[in-house]
Parts: structure tokens; sequence; C-alpha cells
């Protein structure tokens, strides 16, 4: 009989993204659009891409790899390991059986947890699960590890420059330095056809740019006004964004979400007596009357609460995008990815005893608002100090990437999509120019078997 898990949550982390990039300037002048839209219209600087050489199951194998080794975890310390993916290459083999091969070859076979898919979503399904396990009746003792991981590539056109790839892996266990608020979390569910991948054979989704990001907002608001009510249950004095140290968004792209914390103030006017609104949104009086769903494009609004919430975004949002802006979306890493450039801009010291509220996405739709408490002991040596320490040293490796041409970009890009379903098949992509430690693919052979080997 084990113990009930107390303070569950991330124990450590670990963080990886392709090792050669696109300038978005560079991609500006190449797909001949106005200067400025992608870097100061979306708020994009890199977009990180995969050659032929990456897939979904290298990728994770590749974080999961490096989470085990940098850590020291013994495999059979893990009862649990859950992939959220969007990339799905196998509709039948989930990528968390590619990744049994780090554990089964220690004879770490008893593993529960499969993957999880809903568009960006899959990663938080994922933690949740993982979760829900340590603090049920089926807990061993043993932690959980969850991967989120995909590659985020769209067709030519738009929604190009909204791409991205990458991979986080989280070691769960109880008694963590970033700890998970219990009963409060906050759900949106419904049905949307604004982002899917009904064409399996294509790696690029269909988007309805416009809806997708109306029924992010609408989920935003929907899960932002129910956290605060489940927060207010627990402690009345719960302020909202103002109760929140930091508050960190699934990052489709960066302008979305200085669009997004906007949107939480605006929720925050709306939800004011008229004495509080008079004193705390001095000049934004034309807005009462204003209704949520009338005003998803309404541009006053927007500029408006955009210039309220200038300073709040500096102070509580803006250091979770350092990696969305020079990486990109990496659809379900993204919000996790925020979590790590928030942990990286700050040291133990002023992290500790913080809260954040963080928001998950995906298309289709589901959406869940949740926090999280940062442990008040910083000290030298602490689990906090150490988990920073490590992500620091995944994020140093964004300095260390390869710059490719918007050429060479579009034809990996053009590569990858020709033979999305070609088997057998032999990548052709350098594998000089992957990080040591990275996964890649060798070969895909007659019975679209897929096989793998590691840099070193
Ligand atoms: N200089 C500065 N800004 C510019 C310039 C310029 N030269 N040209 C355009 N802009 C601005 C626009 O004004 C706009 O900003 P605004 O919305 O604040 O007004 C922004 O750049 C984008 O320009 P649009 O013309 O609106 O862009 P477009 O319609 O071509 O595509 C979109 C944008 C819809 C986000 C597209 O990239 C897309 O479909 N992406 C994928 C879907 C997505 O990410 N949805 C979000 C939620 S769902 C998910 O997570 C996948």
């Amino acid at each position: 009989m084990v113990n009930k898990a107390e303070n569950v949550g991330i124990l450590a982390m670990e963080l990886y993204f392709p090792s050669q990039y696109v300038d978005q300037t560079e991609l500006e002048k190449f797909d001949e659009v106005g200067a400025g839209k992608y870097t100061i219209g979306l708020g994009q600087t890199k977009m990180g891409f995969c050659s032929d050489r990456e897939d979904i199951n290298s990728l994770c194998l590749t974080v999961v790899h490096r989470l085990l080794e940098k850590n020291n975890i013994n495999p059979h310390d893990i009862g649990r390991l859950e992939v959220g993916t969007e990339t799905i290459i196998d509709k039948s083999k989930s990528v968390k059986t590619f990744l049994m091969t780090l554990f089964a070859k220690a004879g770490a076979t008893d593993i529960e947890g499969i993957d999880t898919t809903n568009a960006c979503y899959g990663g938080t399904a994922a933690l949740f699960n993982a979760i829900n396990w340590l603090e049920s009746s089926s807990w061993d003792g043993r932690k959980a590890i969850v991967v989120a991981g995909d590659i985020a590539v769209y067709g030519k056109g738009p929604a190009r420059p909204t791409g991205g790839a990458g991979a986080v892996a989280m070691l769960i266990g109880p008694d963590a330095p970033l700890v998970f608020d219990c009963g409060v979390r906050a759900s949106y569910m419904t049905h949307a056809y604004d982002f899917y991948k009904p064409d399996l054979s294509s790696e690029f989704p269909f988007v309805d740019g416009k809806l997708s990001i109306q029924c992010y907002l609408s989920a935003l608001d929907n899960c932002y006004n129910l956290f605060c009510k489940k927060m207010r249950k627990i402690n009345p004095n719960f302020k909202g964004l103002l109760s929140l140290d930091g508050m960190l968004f699934h990052s489709p792209y960066c302008k979305l979400v200085q669009k997004s914390l906007a949107r939480v103030t605006f929720n925050d006017f709306l939800n004011s007596s008229s004495d509080e609104k008079k004193k705390k949104f001095p000049g934004l009086s034309q807005f009462d009357k204003h209704k949520r769903e009338d005003t998803y494009f309404d541009r006053d609004v927007e500029k408006a609460f955009m210039t309220y919430s200038k300073d709040l975004f500096e102070e509580k949002t803006k250091p979770s995008l350092f990696i969305a802006t020079n990486v990109g979306n990496m659809y379900t890493p993204s919000l996790y990815g925020g979590l790590v450039s928030y942990l990286v801009s700050k040291s133990a010291d002023q992290l500790a005893g913080k809260k954040f509220g963080l928001f998950s996405y995906g298309s289709g739709l589901a959406s869940t608002m949740y926090s999280i408490n940062i442990s008040k002991d910083a000290s030298a040596g602490s689990k906090l100090a150490k988990l920073i320490n490590s992500l620091k040293d995944c994020v140093a490796m964004l300095d260390k990437r390869k710059c490719a041409r918007p050429e060479d970009f579009s034809k990996q890009m053009q590569v990858r999509t020709e033979n999305y379903h070609t088997a057998p098949y032999s990548p052709s992509g350098s594998i000089d120019v992957l990080f040591p430690g990275t996964y890649y693919l060798t070969k895909i052979d007659e019975q679209r078997r897929r096989f793998y080997e590691r840099r070193m």
C-alpha cells in the first residue's frame, strides 16, 4: 500500500526543437508579403523545421532519451508514459510504443499510457491523465513521464509562417517544485471545424484562419471565467489575473497571445461593478455594454485593451514567448515551451512562491485553463534551482541552430510533401546538421516499418 501522492507536479523537464530554422524576415521577402507581416503582424522571429530525417517518433525519442539521461532516471521508476500529439503517421501503432524501446531494453515494460490526440490540446490531456493516475487508487508509487510533440507544417500560403516543430518531456511526481492546483481546472469543449486534418494522405491541416481565432478567443473567455469562479470557491479573495504572477497561453503565433492577455483584461472589465470599472479601468467606459460574443474582431475593443494591458503583458506573459517567437507553433508542446521560457527568464529566487495560470487550446475544439504553484524552496541545489538550470541548457541550444535560406526551407518542405506516403523510402536530409543526441529516421521499408538511429 503506497501513501497518497501529495504536491503532484513537474519534477523535471526537457525541451527539444529542430536544429534548423528559417528567419521570418527572410521568409517575408521570399513569400513576397509586406515587410513586417510575419515579424510584427504575427510576432514571429524564427521558425524551426525538420527535414525528412525527423518524424514524430524521432522527436519524442530524442526528448525522452535526454530527459532520462540528464536526470539519471531509472526506467523501472516510471509507471506511466503518456504522449500527446496531433502528428499522426500510423492509425494504430502509438508513438508511446516506439518510446518503449528506451525502457524495454532495461526490462521495464510495466508502463501504462498511450497516445492522446486533439490538435494542440493532446499534451495537456496527456498531462492530466498522468496527474489523475498519480492521484488515484491505481498509483503504485512510481513517477510518470508526459511527452508532447509535433511537427507543425502548413501548405504554401498565409498559414505557413505559423508552423514550427518540437517536443517537451515532463517528469511528473509527488513533492514537485511546480505543483498543480487541485479542483480548479476549467474546461470548454465543443464542436468546431476551425482546424482539422481529415486528409490522411497529407501532412497539412485544413484551416479556417479567422474561425480558428474566434474559437480560440471564445474558448479563452469561457475557460477564464470558469477558472476564476472555481478559484474563488477555494479563495474568495482571488482576483483573476491580478492574483496570478504569470499568465501563459498556447501560442499559435505571439501576437495572438498578446491579444489574449488583453482579452483577459476585457473579461475582468466586463465582470467588474460600475464603481470598479471607473476606478480600475479609466477611460474605457464606452465598452461597458459590449458583449463578449460580438467583439472577437472588434478593433476598438482590441486596441483599447491591448493598450490597457501593455504593462501586464510585459510582466506576466511576454517572458513566456521566447521559445514561441524563436521556434514557432510547436502545437502540443507550445504551452509547455511557454512554461520553459518563463522559467528560464527568472532566477529561482524570483520564481519561488509564484502562481501561474495556463491556457491550453486545441482546435476542433478542446481547451482548459489550470494553474501551477512554484515551490518556496529556491535554495542552491533545490529541485527548483536544478530544474531551471537544466532548462537554461536546453534553451541555449537555440543559438547553435543553423539558419536555412527560405529557398532551402521550401525545398525541404517539398521533399516532405512529395514523400509523405512513400514506401519503401530512404530519407535524404542531412544527419550532420542534427544536434548530437538526436534520433533520426534511417529508412521506411516495404512493410512501412520505420527505423531509427541516434546521432552521436
Ligand atoms: N506589417 C505589419 N503587420 C502586418 C503587415 C505588415 N506589412 N501585413 C499584415 N499585417 C498584420 C495584419 O494587420 C494582421 O494583424 P492584426 O490581426 O492584428 O490586424 C496580421 O499581420 C496577420 O495578417 P492577416 O492578413 O490577418 O493574415 P492572414 O489572414 O494572411 O493569416 C492567420 C493569419 C489567419 C493567423 C494564418 O496565419 C493562419 O491561418 N494560421 C494558422 C491558424 C492559427 O494559427 N490559428 C490560431 C488558433 S488555432 C491553432 O493553434 C492552430
